[in-house]
């Protein structure tokens, strides 16, 4: 049986049409209708009762945790097939393209089936500004690493339900539950089937500044999941080249104050150490023990001079002693950086900011 899970928020116009579209694509195949509502209060309720005597349609009605993602999270447990469908009510994704869906997954091509709009034969509404496609291309690229499809944002896919994470280990935060379910299920052979994304005519779209602002915390966090300690390496990196702008401009800026070169220089490394400092912990280690900002602020400062007396001791050592880096001194400047910056990010890593319990014990799971 195939269960087709509906998030649900004010939809009631929508739920008929979306009855018929299924019943027309899948026909005599066995199927069950998932409506998870959050509470609309708008007559869906009734609705979905009229529609049941002709349709296998069912609501269940939400009242805590509201949201897409959690609502279609609810539904894998109410899902009573072995293949589970997620739509959205406003008829955006074409139920036609369904039956090849579930065709991909039961001859075991693939064992995760995305609507697409961006593959050969997808499409998108002609009614789509200029605007809205930049948007839409903008924030898909960011998740390109994450999962290696041309429509990582869609919210239209099919997936055996015996291959669906536990709920303890789905964190999504706003809209992205196929994003979520791809990155954790780590499935093997994840395939693309094309569809017409058409723009709804009932009711309003619920995708909110709000939510976008949210996808770029869920993107994060799905980025901290799959790479590790590579996406804090890469945090920790970008952090630092924003400190060196900083340390650049108080040098510069306190030199047309007339302040000498060497005072300026060394007065410069302390905003920008903690410019690092502050951001490593609100973005890079944000998820780890929020140690006393005193202690962790000295512990860091400290361990930025090392690792500049590290990298100033690879440049000088290299430069004195190994004749290749005599004739490139930039390369061995750049291998100073990188030595020097390596030692910081172990530091900092390990001592610096702390982990937590939790992913001490989630790392010794994995
Ligand atoms: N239960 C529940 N709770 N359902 C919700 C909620 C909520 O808080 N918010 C939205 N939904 C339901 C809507 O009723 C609809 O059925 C579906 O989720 C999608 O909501 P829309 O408001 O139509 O979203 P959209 O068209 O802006 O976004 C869709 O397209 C995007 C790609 O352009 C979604 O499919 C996204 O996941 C997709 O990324
Ligand atoms: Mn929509």
């Amino acid at each position: 049986m195939i269960s087709i899970i509906v998030p649900t928020y004010k939809e009631v116009a929508n739920l008929q049409p979306l009855s018929e579209m299924i019943r027309d694509a899948l026909q005599t195949r066995e199927y069950e209708i998932l409506i998870m509502d959050d509470n609309s209060q708008d007559g869906s309720i009734e609705k979905v009762a009229a529609l049941s005597s002709t349709h296998p349609i069912r609501i269940v009605t939400r009242t805590e945790d509201r949201g897409l993602s959690p609502a279609v999270i609810d539904g894998f447990d109410n899902a009573q097939g072995d293949y589970v469908v997620v739509m959205d009510a406003d008829l955006s994704h074409p139920a036609s393209a369904i039956p090849q869906m579930i065709e991909r997954l039961s001859s075991g091509e693939s064992d995760f089936v995305l609507g697409s709009r961006y593959v050969p034969g997808g499409s998108i509404d002609e009614s789509w500004s200029l605007w809205r496609y930049i948007n839409s291309a903008v924030a898909t690229l960011p998740a390109l690493p994450l999962a290696r499809v041309k429509d990582p944002m869609s919210g239209f896919f099919a997936v055996r339900k015996a291959d669906i994470p536990p709920r303890g280990m789905l964190s999504p935060i706003g809209y992205k539950i196929a994003l979520e379910v791809m990155v954790k299920g780590e499935f093997k052979n994840i395939s693309e089937v094309p569809i017409h994304f058409v723009d709804r005519i009932h009711g309003e779209s619920k995708l909110t500044l709000a939510e976008q602002l949210k996808y770029l915390r869920h993107l994060r966090r799905l980025y901290q999941y799959r790479f590790k300690t590579k996406a804090e390496f890469f945090q920790f990196a970008l952090v630092g080249s924003s400190g060196f702008i900083v340390d650049l401009a108080v040098y510069l800026l306190l030199q047309v104050f007339g302040v000498s070169h060497t005072v300026a220089r060394a007065i410069s490394f302390w905003p920008a150490a903690t410019w690092n400092w502050m951001l490593n912990r609100l973005v890079t280690f944000n998820h780890r023990e929020k140690t006393r900002k005193t202690t962790q602020w000295s512990a860091f400062v400290s361990s930025s001079l090392l690792g500049f007396a590290v990298n100033y001791g690879t440049y000088y050592v290299l430069t004195t002693y190994v004749p290749f880096f005599q004739e490139q001194m930039v390369l061995a400047l750049i291998i100073g950086v990188l030595m020097g910056m390596g030692f910081n990010f172990t530091l900092s890593n390990l001592f610096i900011f702390r982990k937590l319990r939790e992913e001490v014990d989630s790392n010794g799971k994995a």
